[in-house]
């Protein structure tokens, strides 16, 4: 067993099956053995690129740095901020943003800290950030919801069936269940219950005096939720996705979609105004038509030129198409 799961197992020894969130809080983020956590410490536990457990569009580099940059300079024009123009990264994971944001004022936040200036205008960017944070499981057979605790059996870690769903969660599984009842005779329904979302919004832009929020991620609207009657939890090990999440606690990264009808929900309920969602193709068209990409291609030699291109068409074409992106905006006053 890993040395989160240890832990893990100690906990449900003395307190029997333990919600989900608890065992992904302790999986990714124990400050010792959490999967992100050793990351920062361990050699080979690098979660990241080609000899990790997978790819973010951060390790296009540099094609998607000097767009978002491009992105960010628009907003700074369009808020004429000038100096005071900040650009804060949440969940910045290796940092690999840095070099290319650098020519603002530029912060970046992970678990293990980071400097987020008291009051700034400006720009907050997280890549992947809602996706890998605890969520809450549940099972909903015959119209009954359930949470879905984590158990031990014969040394595995098991799904066991919890208490019954009640209050504030209750509607939003209602809600979402009703939306794939319409079309589908399920047995059962897994859902996930984004417990830490609106929360960590609040958190995060409570210094934002005025400016923009830009969150890329992979997720659904509440109309599609359609596509995931069981759920959207998923684990990734050596750039094979697993449906087992609770496999190996600690050694393999375990994410949820982010659910984006709820996102705006939050944003709205912290008076952000939200822009309609769009997919990162269209984020990244938007920032390089200005100059035709010619900034983010810009190379010393042939070879470098055409390594661009190809990061280029592959975040275009093949993540830009996965992922959404959602504009929160602040508008001071
Ligand atoms: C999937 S990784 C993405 C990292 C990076 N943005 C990228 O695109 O490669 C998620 C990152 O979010 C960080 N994270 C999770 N919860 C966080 C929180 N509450 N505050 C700050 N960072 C958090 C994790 O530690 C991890 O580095």
């Amino acid at each position: 067993m890993t040395a989160a799961g240890h832990l893990l197992a100690a906990g449900i020894g003395a307190q029997g099956p333990i919600l989900f969130s608890r065992f992904m809080e302790v999986a990714l983020y124990h400050p010792e053995h959490g999967y992100y956590r050793r990351a920062r410490r361990e050699q080979g536990a690098d979660p990241f690129g080609m000899h990790g457990d997978f790819y973010t569009a951060t390790q296009l580099q540099p094609v998607f740095g000097r767009l978002i940059a491009a992105q960010c300079a628009h907003w700074q024009q369009q808020l004429g901020a000038g100096e005071a123009f900040h650009v804060v990264e949440w969940g910045a994971g290796r940092g690999e943003m840095a070099e290319h944001l650098s020519s603002f004022r530029y912060s970046a936040v992970d678990v293990d800290g980071g400097e987020v200036p008291a009051a700034f205008e400006g720009v907050i960017f997280c890549n992947e950030l809602f996706d890998a944070l605890p969520v809450e499981a549940v099972r909903v057979c015959r119209r009954e919801a359930r949470m879905m605790r984590v158990g031990l059996s014969d040394g595995r870690f098991v799904w066991v069936e919890g208490e019954p769903l009640t209050g504030p969660w209750l509607p939003y599984a209602v809600n979402l269940c009703a939306r794939i009842a319409e079309i589908r005779e399920e047995e059962e329904v897994w859902l996930e219950l984004p417990v830490g979302l609106e929360s960590l919004l609040a958190r995060m832009t409570r210094p934002l005096t005025r400016g923009f929020v830009l969150a890329i991620d992979y997720g659904y609207t509440e109309r599609e939720i359609i596509r995931f009657p069981r759920g959207t939890l998923m684990a990734y090990r050596r750039h094979q996705a697993l449906d087992d999440v609770l496999l190996n606690p600690g050694e393999q990264d375990i994410t949820a979609h982010v659910p984006f009808t709820h996102l705006e929900h939050c944003a709205q309920a912290l008076g952000l105004l939200t822009t309609p969602l769009r997919s990162l193709t269209q984020l990244l068209m938007s920032a390089g038509e200005a100059d035709q990409f010619a900034g983010a291609l810009a190379a010393p030699d042939d070879a470098a030129a055409l390594r661009l291109r190809m990061q280029l068409k592959s975040l275009l074409f093949g993540l830009g198409e996965t992922f959404r992106c959602l504009v929160m905006e602040k508008r001071s006053g």
